[in-house]
Protein backbone atom coordinates (compact mmCIF):
# COMPACT_ATOMS: atom_id res chain seq x y z
CA UNK A 1 0.00 0.00 0.00
CA UNK A 2 1.27 3.35 -0.92
CA UNK A 3 1.32 5.80 1.89
CA UNK A 4 0.80 9.43 1.56
CA UNK A 5 3.48 11.88 2.41
CA UNK A 6 2.86 12.96 6.16
CA UNK A 7 2.84 16.63 4.94
CA UNK A 8 -0.23 17.03 2.24
CA UNK A 9 -0.13 20.31 0.64
CA UNK A 10 -3.53 18.84 -1.25
CA UNK A 11 -4.67 19.93 2.38
CA UNK A 12 -5.62 24.09 2.99
CA UNK A 13 -4.56 23.86 6.43
CA UNK A 14 -1.31 22.84 5.83
CA UNK A 15 -0.66 25.16 3.07
CA UNK A 16 -1.63 27.90 5.20
CA UNK A 17 0.24 26.56 8.29
CA UNK A 18 3.50 25.79 6.55
CA UNK A 19 3.65 28.33 3.32
CA UNK A 20 1.92 31.37 5.07
CA UNK A 21 2.37 31.21 8.29
CA UNK A 22 5.59 29.96 8.93
CA UNK A 23 7.05 32.11 6.43
CA UNK A 24 5.56 35.26 8.15
CA UNK A 25 8.62 36.82 9.40
CA UNK A 26 11.29 33.97 8.90
CA UNK A 27 14.45 35.21 8.41
CA UNK A 28 15.02 39.26 9.62
CA UNK A 29 15.55 41.67 6.77
CA UNK A 30 18.91 41.96 8.66
CA UNK A 31 19.33 38.10 7.96
CA UNK A 32 17.66 38.36 4.20
CA UNK A 33 20.24 40.90 3.03
CA UNK A 34 23.31 39.08 4.56
CA UNK A 35 22.89 36.54 2.62
CA UNK A 36 22.17 37.99 -0.30
CA UNK A 37 25.66 38.85 0.09
CA UNK A 38 27.25 35.84 1.16
CA UNK A 39 25.25 34.44 -2.08
CA UNK A 40 26.48 37.37 -3.85
CA UNK A 41 23.35 37.87 -5.87
CA UNK A 42 23.60 40.82 -8.55
CA UNK A 43 20.88 42.40 -10.86
CA UNK A 44 20.65 40.07 -14.31
CA UNK A 45 21.29 37.13 -12.39
CA UNK A 46 19.18 34.14 -12.95
CA UNK A 47 17.91 32.11 -9.68
CA UNK A 48 16.23 28.88 -9.81
CA UNK A 49 13.79 28.26 -6.44
CA UNK A 50 14.15 24.68 -6.46
CA UNK A 51 10.98 23.14 -4.85
CA UNK A 52 9.46 26.34 -4.76
CA UNK A 53 6.03 26.18 -2.99
CA UNK A 54 4.48 29.62 -3.29
CA UNK A 55 7.72 30.92 -3.84
CA UNK A 56 8.56 32.30 -0.79
CA UNK A 57 12.79 31.71 -1.65
CA UNK A 58 11.89 33.51 -4.94
CA UNK A 59 10.22 36.05 -3.72
CA UNK A 60 12.65 37.29 -0.77
CA UNK A 61 15.48 36.47 -2.47
CA UNK A 62 14.78 37.47 -6.06
CA UNK A 63 14.83 41.37 -5.35
CA UNK A 64 18.69 41.46 -5.12
CA UNK A 65 18.85 39.91 -9.30
CA UNK A 66 16.83 42.74 -10.51
CA UNK A 67 16.74 44.98 -12.62
CA UNK A 68 17.20 42.62 -15.60
CA UNK A 69 17.38 39.35 -13.63
CA UNK A 70 15.09 36.09 -14.19
CA UNK A 71 13.75 34.16 -11.43
CA UNK A 72 12.57 30.27 -12.29
CA UNK A 73 10.58 28.50 -9.70
CA UNK A 74 10.52 24.75 -9.88
CA UNK A 75 8.21 22.27 -7.80
CA UNK A 76 6.08 19.32 -8.48
CA UNK A 77 2.57 20.30 -7.29
CA UNK A 78 0.95 22.71 -10.25
CA UNK A 79 -1.53 23.99 -8.18
CA UNK A 80 0.96 25.29 -5.49
CA UNK A 81 2.64 26.78 -8.48
CA UNK A 82 -0.58 28.89 -9.70
CA UNK A 83 -0.29 30.54 -6.57
CA UNK A 84 3.30 31.18 -6.44
CA UNK A 85 2.62 32.45 -10.19
CA UNK A 86 -0.32 35.12 -8.20
CA UNK A 87 2.16 36.41 -5.58
CA UNK A 88 4.83 36.94 -8.15
CA UNK A 89 3.11 39.48 -10.05
CA UNK A 90 1.35 41.15 -6.82
CA UNK A 91 5.05 41.70 -5.93
CA UNK A 92 5.93 43.18 -9.49
CA UNK A 93 8.16 40.71 -10.92
CA UNK A 94 5.85 40.51 -13.96
CA UNK A 95 7.14 38.60 -16.78
CA UNK A 96 10.94 38.11 -14.72
CA UNK A 97 9.33 35.22 -12.90
CA UNK A 98 8.45 31.50 -14.89
CA UNK A 99 7.31 28.31 -13.13
CA UNK A 100 8.33 25.30 -14.08
CA UNK A 101 6.71 21.67 -12.85
CA UNK A 102 9.36 19.02 -12.42
CA UNK A 103 11.26 16.94 -10.08
CA UNK A 104 13.94 18.50 -7.92
CA UNK A 105 16.32 14.56 -8.28
CA UNK A 106 15.81 15.05 -12.21
CA UNK A 107 15.30 18.68 -13.50
CA UNK A 108 14.08 19.64 -16.90
CA UNK A 109 17.03 22.38 -17.06
CA UNK A 110 20.07 22.57 -19.15
CA UNK A 111 23.71 21.94 -17.20
CA UNK A 112 24.71 25.52 -15.72
CA UNK A 113 21.91 26.97 -16.64
CA UNK A 114 21.42 29.43 -13.20
CA UNK A 115 23.87 31.26 -11.65
CA UNK A 116 22.09 31.35 -8.31
CA UNK A 117 19.83 27.89 -6.73
CA UNK A 118 18.33 27.97 -3.82
CA UNK A 119 15.78 25.32 -2.06
CA UNK A 120 13.87 26.57 0.66
CA UNK A 121 12.48 23.48 2.92
CA UNK A 122 12.37 20.69 0.62
CA UNK A 123 15.51 17.99 1.61
CA UNK A 124 14.13 17.37 4.49
CA UNK A 125 10.79 15.98 2.64
CA UNK A 126 12.82 14.05 0.49
CA UNK A 127 14.17 10.11 0.42
CA UNK A 128 17.02 10.66 -1.96
CA UNK A 129 17.84 15.28 -0.84
CA UNK A 130 21.45 13.79 -2.25
CA UNK A 131 20.34 13.61 -5.72
CA UNK A 132 18.29 16.79 -5.58
CA UNK A 133 21.31 18.68 -4.30
CA UNK A 134 23.33 16.69 -6.87
CA UNK A 135 21.25 18.41 -9.57
CA UNK A 136 20.96 21.53 -8.28
CA UNK A 137 25.13 21.79 -8.44
CA UNK A 138 24.57 20.57 -12.25
CA UNK A 139 21.96 23.16 -13.34
CA UNK A 140 24.19 25.67 -11.84
CA UNK A 141 26.90 27.60 -13.55
CA UNK A 142 30.65 27.05 -12.71
CA UNK A 143 31.12 30.31 -10.00
CA UNK A 144 27.37 30.16 -9.14
CA UNK A 145 26.00 29.66 -5.76
CA UNK A 146 24.19 26.85 -4.10
CA UNK A 147 22.05 27.95 -1.18
CA UNK A 148 20.26 24.93 1.18
CA UNK A 149 18.13 26.00 3.79
CA UNK A 150 16.67 23.43 5.70
CA UNK A 151 16.32 21.95 9.61
CA UNK A 152 18.81 20.71 11.38
CA UNK A 153 16.99 19.08 14.16
CA UNK A 154 19.11 16.06 16.13
CA UNK A 155 16.76 16.30 19.14
CA UNK A 156 12.89 16.00 19.12
CA UNK A 157 12.34 19.91 18.37
CA UNK A 158 12.11 23.44 19.38
CA UNK A 159 13.69 24.85 22.36
CA UNK A 160 11.16 27.52 24.46
CA UNK A 161 9.26 28.29 27.18
CA UNK A 162 5.56 28.82 27.24
CA UNK A 163 3.25 30.48 29.86
CA UNK A 164 0.07 28.52 29.82
CA UNK A 165 1.43 25.36 30.99
CA UNK A 166 5.05 24.24 32.35
CA UNK A 167 5.90 20.51 31.26
CA UNK A 168 7.18 18.81 33.81
CA UNK A 169 10.24 16.72 33.57
CA UNK A 170 8.49 13.32 32.49
CA UNK A 171 6.86 14.66 30.09
CA UNK A 172 9.53 16.02 28.36
CA UNK A 173 11.35 12.94 28.31
CA UNK A 174 8.22 11.37 26.60
CA UNK A 175 8.33 14.30 24.19
CA UNK A 176 11.71 13.88 23.14
CA UNK A 177 11.52 9.64 22.87
CA UNK A 178 8.15 10.02 20.83
CA UNK A 179 9.78 12.98 18.76
CA UNK A 180 13.29 11.01 17.91
CA UNK A 181 11.04 7.87 17.02
CA UNK A 182 8.48 9.26 14.85
CA UNK A 183 11.72 11.05 12.99
CA UNK A 184 13.40 7.87 12.79
CA UNK A 185 10.55 6.16 11.71
CA UNK A 186 10.01 9.18 8.61
CA UNK A 187 13.30 8.64 7.68
CA UNK A 188 12.98 4.59 7.42
CA UNK A 189 10.29 4.92 5.18
CA UNK A 190 11.55 7.46 2.78
CA UNK A 191 9.37 10.78 4.26
CA UNK A 192 12.37 12.86 4.44
CA UNK A 193 14.65 13.97 7.65
CA UNK A 194 14.11 16.66 9.69
CA UNK A 195 18.21 16.40 10.17
CA UNK A 196 19.34 16.84 6.89
CA UNK A 197 20.50 20.44 7.01
CA UNK A 198 23.26 19.02 9.44
CA UNK A 199 24.71 16.78 6.65
CA UNK A 200 24.80 19.49 4.03
CA UNK A 201 27.64 21.24 5.18
CA UNK A 202 29.53 17.90 4.60
CA UNK A 203 27.95 17.16 1.29
CA UNK A 204 29.42 20.93 0.21
CA UNK A 205 33.01 19.73 1.20
CA UNK A 206 32.85 16.51 -0.40
CA UNK A 207 32.04 18.18 -3.87
CA UNK A 208 34.57 20.82 -3.96
CA UNK A 209 32.43 23.63 -3.57
CA UNK A 210 34.19 26.65 -2.62
CA UNK A 211 33.21 29.30 0.32
CA UNK A 212 31.16 27.46 1.90
CA UNK A 213 29.61 28.95 4.34
CA UNK A 214 26.77 28.11 7.22
CA UNK A 215 23.75 30.31 9.22
CA UNK A 216 21.42 29.40 11.60
CA UNK A 217 18.18 30.82 11.35
CA UNK A 218 18.28 33.91 14.29
CA UNK A 219 14.67 34.56 14.90
CA UNK A 220 13.40 33.91 18.43
CA UNK A 221 9.59 34.11 18.04
CA UNK A 222 7.53 35.50 21.34
CA UNK A 223 4.86 36.79 22.22
CA UNK A 224 4.39 38.88 25.41
CA UNK A 225 1.22 40.91 26.50
CA UNK A 226 0.37 43.51 25.09
CA UNK A 227 1.26 42.37 21.35
CA UNK A 228 2.26 45.95 20.25
CA UNK A 229 5.60 46.20 18.38
CA UNK A 230 4.69 45.54 14.53
CA UNK A 231 7.10 41.74 15.50
CA UNK A 232 4.42 40.91 18.02
CA UNK A 233 1.83 41.74 15.95
CA UNK A 234 2.81 39.61 13.51
CA UNK A 235 3.76 36.76 15.99
CA UNK A 236 0.30 37.44 17.76
CA UNK A 237 -1.73 36.99 14.62
CA UNK A 238 -0.12 33.88 14.02
CA UNK A 239 -1.14 32.57 17.12
CA UNK A 240 -5.18 33.42 16.53
CA UNK A 241 -5.04 32.12 13.47
CA UNK A 242 -3.73 29.05 15.08
CA UNK A 243 -6.20 28.93 17.98
CA UNK A 244 -9.32 29.58 14.24
CA UNK A 245 -8.15 26.11 13.53
CA UNK A 246 -9.71 22.98 15.62
CA UNK A 247 -6.94 20.44 16.35
CA UNK A 248 -8.00 17.10 16.34
CA UNK A 249 -6.50 15.43 18.62
CA UNK A 250 -8.16 12.05 18.33
CA UNK A 251 -7.37 11.66 14.51
CA UNK A 252 -4.12 9.36 13.83
CA UNK A 253 -3.56 9.00 10.12
CA UNK A 254 -2.37 5.73 8.20
CA UNK A 255 1.19 7.25 7.54
CA UNK A 256 1.76 8.39 11.82
CA UNK A 257 1.12 4.61 12.63
CA UNK A 258 3.69 3.89 9.75
CA UNK A 259 6.04 6.00 11.53
CA UNK A 260 5.21 4.73 14.83
CA UNK A 261 6.17 0.86 13.81
CA UNK A 262 9.24 2.08 11.43
CA UNK A 263 10.56 4.26 14.44
CA UNK A 264 9.84 1.30 17.05
CA UNK A 265 7.32 3.30 18.77
CA UNK A 266 4.09 1.64 20.98
CA UNK A 267 1.02 3.07 20.34
CA UNK A 268 0.50 3.36 24.11
CA UNK A 269 3.40 5.82 24.07
CA UNK A 270 2.33 8.00 21.21
CA UNK A 271 -1.08 8.00 22.56
CA UNK A 272 -0.03 8.95 26.34
CA UNK A 273 1.75 12.14 24.57
CA UNK A 274 -0.85 13.53 22.52
CA UNK A 275 -3.35 13.67 25.08
CA UNK A 276 -0.55 15.20 27.45
CA UNK A 277 -0.51 17.71 23.93
CA UNK A 278 -4.37 17.62 24.10
CA UNK A 279 -4.19 19.30 27.50
CA UNK A 280 -1.35 22.23 26.94
CA UNK A 281 -3.30 23.30 24.13
CA UNK A 282 -6.74 23.77 25.99
CA UNK A 283 -4.71 25.23 28.58
CA UNK A 284 -3.11 27.69 25.69
CA UNK A 285 -6.11 28.11 23.41
CA UNK A 286 -7.74 29.82 27.35
CA UNK A 287 -4.85 31.70 27.60
CA UNK A 288 -5.01 33.65 24.01
CA UNK A 289 -8.59 33.99 24.81
CA UNK A 290 -7.94 35.19 28.24
CA UNK A 291 -5.40 38.03 26.90
CA UNK A 292 -2.54 36.32 28.99
CA UNK A 293 -0.43 33.90 26.58
CA UNK A 294 2.84 34.37 26.57
CA UNK A 295 6.12 32.03 24.77
CA UNK A 296 9.09 32.32 23.65
CA UNK A 297 10.48 29.64 20.99
CA UNK A 298 13.28 28.82 18.14
CA UNK A 299 14.39 26.09 16.49
CA UNK A 300 17.64 24.53 14.45
CA UNK A 301 17.07 25.98 10.87
CA UNK A 302 20.16 26.25 8.81
CA UNK A 303 21.09 27.97 5.45
CA UNK A 304 24.10 26.28 4.27
CA UNK A 305 25.44 28.35 0.90
CA UNK A 306 28.64 27.06 -1.51
CA UNK A 307 29.92 27.82 -4.90
CA UNK A 308 30.37 25.50 -7.35
CA UNK A 309 34.05 24.99 -8.44
C1 LIG B 1 7.91 22.85 2.85
S1 LIG B 1 7.46 23.14 1.20
C2 LIG B 1 8.56 24.47 0.86
C3 LIG B 1 8.08 25.37 -0.22
C4 LIG B 1 8.90 26.64 -0.38
N1 LIG B 1 10.25 26.34 -0.81
C5 LIG B 1 8.88 27.43 0.90
O1 LIG B 1 9.88 27.42 1.63
O2 LIG B 1 7.85 28.03 1.20
C6 LIG B 1 8.17 21.81 0.28
C7 LIG B 1 7.92 21.93 -1.20
O3 LIG B 1 8.68 20.96 -1.89
C8 LIG B 1 7.91 20.45 -2.96
N2 LIG B 1 8.46 19.15 -3.30
C9 LIG B 1 8.53 18.04 -2.52
N3 LIG B 1 9.13 17.05 -3.17
C10 LIG B 1 9.48 17.52 -4.39
C11 LIG B 1 10.12 16.98 -5.52
N4 LIG B 1 10.55 15.72 -5.53
N5 LIG B 1 10.32 17.76 -6.60
C12 LIG B 1 9.88 19.05 -6.61
N6 LIG B 1 9.23 19.63 -5.57
C13 LIG B 1 9.04 18.88 -4.48
C14 LIG B 1 6.50 20.41 -2.39
O4 LIG B 1 5.53 20.36 -3.42
C15 LIG B 1 6.47 21.71 -1.60
O5 LIG B 1 6.07 22.79 -2.39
Amino acid sequence: MKLRHPIDYSRAKTRREVLIRQRRDLWTPEQVESLARHFQLKPGMKMLDAGCGFGYAMRTWGRFCMPGGGLTGLDRDKRLLRQAGRYCRKEGFGRAARFVAGDICGMPFEDNAFDATLAHVVFCHLAEPEKAFDEMIRVTRSGGCVAVFDNAMTGSGSSGWTSWREPTVDERLLGHEVGLRMMKGRRELGFGDFSVGCHVPVWMEARGMRNVGVRMNERVVWIAPPYASPEQQTAYRNTLERVREPLRWDRVNKAEVAQMRAGGLARAMFDRHRRINRSVDQAFRKAVKEGTAAYSGSSPFWCIWGFKP
